[in-house]
């Protein structure tokens, strides 16, 4: 298991691949498996803007496409964002899919950061346990 700064790090490297032309808004993520495997993302947008992905869905569908469904942590840096680089409602639902119990590392461009779980950032959420 990595330190919080270690897979910060993994995060922050990961924002320098960004492909975001039209918001200039760079984002990474680092999604650390129960393994221990780290799987990182960047946002890749489209000229279709709603085509956009974002960071933390592009790390994860990298991790569940090559087997890893045991996610456990996702760090998200930004470093365009003065505040934390809070996931949007999509990505939250994204990552409940796999893990409720998930915890999220957030940091701002100079590095600060605050842990948080999945449950505080979307409390009362529809899960896969919801359909039975
Ligand atoms: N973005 C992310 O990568 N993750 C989020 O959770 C919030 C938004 C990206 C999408 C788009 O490329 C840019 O940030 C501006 O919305």
């Amino acid at each position: 298991m990595l330190t919080n700064e270690q897979l910060l790090q993994k995060a922050m490297e990961a924002a320098k691949f960004a492909h975001v032309p039209y918001s200039k808004f760079h984002v990474g993520a680092a999604v650390e498996c129960k393994d221990g495997t780290v799987f990182t993302g960047c946002n890749i947008e489209n000229s279709s803007y709603g085509a956009t992905c974002c960071a933390e869905r592009t790390a994860m569908l990298k991790a569940v496409s090559e087997g890893h469904k045991d996610l456990a942590r996702v760090a998200i840096y930004s470093p365009d964002s003065e505040g934390y680089a809070m996931p949007c409602g999509i990505c939250r639902q994204f990552m409940t899919e796999f893990n409720y119990d998930m915890e999220l590392i957030i940091a701002k461009a100079n590095g600060e950061y605050k842990v948080w779980s999945l449950k505080q950032l979307l409390p009362e959420a529809f899960t896969p346990e919801s359909l039975l």
